[in-house]
């Protein structure tokens, strides 16, 4: 029997909770969570419903269940400082320290990082902690520039010239406002290319990939509208994208690799739990956008179901340093994951409205996020409410599966019906090849 604690209720942690379930070993789930998730609650053996980052009562619920390890989902808690606190009491997580949790905390923790130990991925960029030099290199840079703001925003306080700013003024305006609101600011070059995500789990000392996922931030079909936590998500079954090389999971594997060492030789602290790294495929190879400290939201709904390994085995490996002992397989199979979010989402959503989840056809698998179980049905909470994947050996059947999974949701919600189809995946080759020449 293995106890388990597990921080965070949102699909992402449903699906965690899914390859908990599927070990070999009998597990006993203890949730900590803001709202009771329809899913999770079913398995789980106990349910603290409170703040994911308030360590006291955190504290108390681990010490009375003793759990055999924790794996803490969102990044809130992480930059928070559970997982040190956890550890404080000799509870052991799956999921990163303070220290190196900066990784996705801070954004110019990373940049400095890459640059201290010559990791090649960086684009140019400069971290500001006044303005002394900022117009010089924004004049540097020229049009294409990006302004980031220090600190956990959800990918809100990045500003991209051409798409949220235009010209110097409004860039320097901008990084201003970044620097009176936390003291730091990051400014860097534009990329032009396609972005994918590869998450790795990491022990410290090892780094094994999972398949390539790409994610479509804009909320509308087209990449249109505004940026959102992520509006669903594809992985092919030849764990690459369709758009990239060998040579470019290769070269972004070989940076997480080299970002992990360097994590450890700065801060003297092993990283343990999944370094996901953000990367865009550009004309002069792969470039870093940004690290998270954790799965991601939708890309775990793609890649944990997959995962032919042992999960609880997984997560002691991470623990004990010993991934390199672990063969860690994927199912070769392609997936695309849809998200349902409510009307206005996500700069306005509506929040507090019935949904009906209608029959589900088999083989479509359903993920809750942010939707209340109540009595009489579901409600939404205000950011994405459900998520339906497909799992198929094509991509076209994977995509047939998840937008069948999203029809059976009716009420005030919307979905982008694009995400997977052959359509925009042939539109992102395309960009590659023009790109590469
Ligand atoms: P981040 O929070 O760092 O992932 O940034 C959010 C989004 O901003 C990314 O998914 C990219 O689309 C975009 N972005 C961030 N940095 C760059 C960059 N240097 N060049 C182009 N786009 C970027
Ligand atoms: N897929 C975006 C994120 O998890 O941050």
């Amino acid at each position: 029997m293995k106890k388990v604690l597990l921080v965070g209720n949102g699909a992402r942690e449903h699906a965690i909770t899914e390859a908990l379930m599927r070990s070999k070993h009998e597990v006993e789930l203890f949730v900590v969570g803001s709202a009771k998730n329809p899913a999770i609650s079913k398995m789980a053996s106990g349910y603290l419903i409170g703040n994911v980052c308030d360590k006291l009562a955190i504290r108390n619920f681990a010490l009375e269940i003793e759990p055999d390890f924790a794996i803490v989902g969102p990044e809130a808690p992480i930059e928070a400082g559970v997982v040190d606190m956890l550890l404080g009491i000799d509870v052991h997580c799956a999921s990163p320290l303070q220290t190196v949790g900066r990784l996705e905390s801070s954004k110019g923790f990373t940049r400095n990082l890459l640059a201290k130990f010559g990791i090649k991925g960086n684009p140019d960029f400069r971290v500001f902690h006044n303005s002394e030099g900022l117009r010089e290199f924004f004049e540097h840079l020229g049009e294409d520039y990006v302004v980031k703001a220090d600190g956990l925003k959800g990918g809100k306080g990045v500003m991209v010239s051409g798409d949220h700013l235009n010209g110097i003024e409004e860039g320097m305006a901008y990084a201003l406002e970044c620097l009176e609101d936390c003291g730091r600011v990051v400014v860097e070059e534009k990329l032009v290319g396609q972005e994918f995500s590869l998450m790795s789990f990491c022990d410290g000392k090892h780094t094994v990939e999972m398949p390539a996922v790409q994610d479509h931030k804009r909320a509308y079909d087209g990449d249109k509208g505004p940026n959102t936590g992520g509006m669903g998500t594809y992985s092919d079954a030849g764990h690459s994208l369709p758009f990239l090389k060998d040579s470019d999971i290769e070269e972004a594997s070989r940076i997480t690799a080299e970002v992990a060492k360097a994590l450890f030789e700065e801060t003297g602290t092993y990283f343990k739990g999944v370094m996901y790294g953000g990367f865009i495929a550009t004309s002069k190879g792969v470039r870093l956008i940004e690290y998270n400290a954790r799965f991601g939201d939708p890309e775990a709904m793609n890649v944990l179901p997959l995962l032919k390994t042992d999960f609880v085995d997984l997560c002691e490996a991470i623990i004990s340093g010993e991934l390199d002992k672990l063969s860690v397989e994927f199912e070769k199979k392609s997936t695309v994951c849809k998200y349902v979010v409510p009307e206005g989402y996500p700069d306005s959503p509506i929040k507090g409205e019935k949904i009906e989840l209608g029959d589900v056809p088999e083989g479509v698998r359903v993920y809750f996020a942010s939707v209340d179980e109540r009595e009489d049905g579901l409600y939404l909470g205000g950011s994405r409410a459900v998520a339906f994947v497909g799992i198929a050996d094509s991509l076209v059947e994977a995509e047939r599966l998840a937008s069948a999974g999203v029809e059976c949701v009716s009420g005030p919600v919307f979905y982008r019906t694009d995400i997977g189809k052959l359509e925009l995946i042939e539109k992102r080759i395309k960009m590659m090849k023009g790109l590469r020449g």
